[in-house]
């Protein structure tokens, strides 16, 4: 029988983070493109958590502010996605208790109490703590609701710098923590027993030399039902090592009223791992991207290689992508079948196309998700090229090396194969754009349009100054700068005409 609780979520964000040496709170840093907090409050709404207790104390103002925003976004994608799937979304709370002075774990919690209704079960996080999986989540808070204290617990050879999980000894022919002796070997952690009843958790700095070589420890997080967690909080002591209320201290009084303490437990440490120091957050960085990589390859995205890529965003790739080294995608990405991603792309906000291929070095920024780059079907974008905010491709449009687009749409077969820039601009259907050529949109106070019908060719080194329109069919010169519109058909040329002087000597230098 499993008690249908509320779920509140205490996420502890107040501490100092000294090790990251940075002005910006640790909370705040980012994790493939998101704060480390939007991704604990991602996986706290997934939950279909009530209300979120943020606790700050170091940098409260900016970490409560930011978290504020941080939660709001989080909710607004939450509701839609969960649009397009399933359920209804939640209406969660958030609010940010102040913790000052920090006097430990237990005492943070303390000040989240008021803010918590005692019908619910409490969850217990940390903020900088991103990548723990929903499904570890969920099963711990199943741990919980038969009124129990549930403990994620890690199973780790260094087990250094952690609260240690104290379990009775049991005689089943495993090693008990409590039990192990030089002969056993420290990093086999088959042997580690998880069976023997919890006792307690014992903090580094009181532990004795056999409870630190315990190698089952305390992760952070952990879930009871509200009513009891807020009676052990209030009684919490702080006669240890540190002077700190401990918030493990709860376990042992949960074992002294006979609640039962449950544990799971991990052996993945990435679930758990906090970020620190800049070095733990460029390995939880790799550790992420590489889960993304190979989320990608299981639904048959070919990767060059899934070591070297970068997703700061949402990349949904359907089958038959390949992507070459060195992408980095940011905002949202959408690429479909057969699209080809050469290396050294930087891509933020666009829809490729089916069979669309973007060469080399290519730099697409989109203006936000929902106003993406779109490149049509089996166009071909670079090596070099560069589409800005607005750029809008039809089917088979080719953009080739040095060639900016901006604010653009240009129709299906359209090119503009070299050096060459597009603004503000729309071009028709099978425009051949000139090398060099470019549409003079600026004059020095506002834009102005240019507008380019289907079938024109726009000859080499061409300024068309704006505002323009080139009729269906023209030619435009090479050299030429036009500056009024042209009728349909025409060639339209402003250079001066060719002469040639024979026999030309060139001045040559006079003799001192
Ligand atoms: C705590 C656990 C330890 C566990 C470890 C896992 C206690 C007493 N110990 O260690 O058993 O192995 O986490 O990482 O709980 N914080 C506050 N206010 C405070 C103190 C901390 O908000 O007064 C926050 C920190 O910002 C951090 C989290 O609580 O997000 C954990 O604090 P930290 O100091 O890293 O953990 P320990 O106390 O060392
Ligand atoms: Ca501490």
């Amino acid at each position: 029988f499993k008690l249908m609780l509320p779920l509140d979520i205490v996420i502890m964000a107040a501490g100092k983070g000294t090790r990251m040496k940075s002005r910006i709170p640790k909370v705040l840093h980012t994790l493939g493109g998101k704060p480390l907090l939007g991704h604990v409050i991602d996986t706290a709404l997934s939950l279909r958590v009530r209300k979120i207790v943020l606790i700050t104390g170091h940098e409260a103002e900016e970490v409560a502010a930011k978290g504020l925003q941080i939660f709001k976004e989080a909710l607004q994608a939450f509701k839609d996605s969960s649009k397009n799937s399933k359920g209804a979304a939640p209406s969660t709370e958030f609010v940010c208790v102040l913790q000052s002075p920090q006097l430990g774990t237990g005492h943070a919690v303390q000040q989240a109490l008021p803010q918590l209704l005692e019908d619910g079960l409490t969850m217990v996080l940390s903020g900088d703590v991103p990548l723990t999986s929903l499904q570890t989540l969920e099963s711990l808070e199943q741990l919980a609701r038969s009124n129990a204290l549930a403990l994620l617990t890690l199973t780790t050879p260094t087990p250094f710098g952690y609260g240690r999980v104290i379990r009775e000894r049991t005689n089943d022919g495993k090693i008990s923590p409590l039990d192990l002796t030089a002969h056993h070997d420290l990093n086999d952690l088959k042997n580690v027993d998880h069976t023997g009843k919890i006792l307690g958790i014992v903090e580094e700095k009181d532990a004795s030399e056999q409870q630190k070589r315990i190698r089952e420890v305390y992760t952070g997080v952990l879930v009871a039902p509200t009513r009891l967690l807020s009676a052990w909080v209030n009684t919490l002591s702080n006669q240890n090592a540190q002077g700190e209320y401990y918030l493990t201290d709860v376990v042992s009084k949960a074992v002294a009223e006979q609640v039962a303490v449950n544990a799971l437990s991990i052996d993945n440490p990435l679930e758990v791992m906090g970020v620190n120091s800049p070095a733990q957050l460029a390995e939880l960085e790799r550790a992420y991207q590489l889960r993304l990589a190979n989320n990608l390859m299981s639904s048959g995205v070919r990767l060059k290689d899934p070591s070297r890529l970068d997703i700061r965003g949402e990349l949904s790739a359907a089958q038959d992508v390949q992507i070459d080294v060195n992408c980095v995608f940011e905002g949202r990405v959408e690429l479909e079948q057969f699209v080809e991603i050469g290396a050294n792309c930087f891509i933020k906000n666009a829809l490729i196309k089916s069979q669309a291929v973007i060469e080399a070095n290519s730099h697409i920024q989109g203006q936000s998700a929902d106003a993406p780059v779109v490149i049509g079907r089996a166009s071909r974008v670079g090596p070099f090229a560069r589409l800005r905010p607005g750029a809008v491709l039809g089917d088979e449009v080719h953009i080739g090396n040095f060639v900016e687009v901006k604010n653009s749409v240009l129709g299906a077969g359209t090119k503009a194969n070299h050096l060459a820039y597009v603004g503000d601009a729309l071009l028709g259907e099978r425009v051949n754009f000139g090398a060099g050529s470019i549409t003079a949109n600026y004059d020095g106070a506002n834009k102005h349009k240019t507008v380019i019908e289907d079938d024109v060719h726009v000859g080499s080194n061409s300024v068309l100054v704006a505002p323009l329109c080139v009729g269906a069919g023209g030619t435009v010169g090479a050299g030429s700068t036009l500056t009024k519109d042209t009728p349909p058909g025409a060639l339209s040329i402003t250079r001066a005409k060719q002469v040639s002087i024979e026999n030309w000597k060139r001045p040559v230098k006079k003799a001192k």
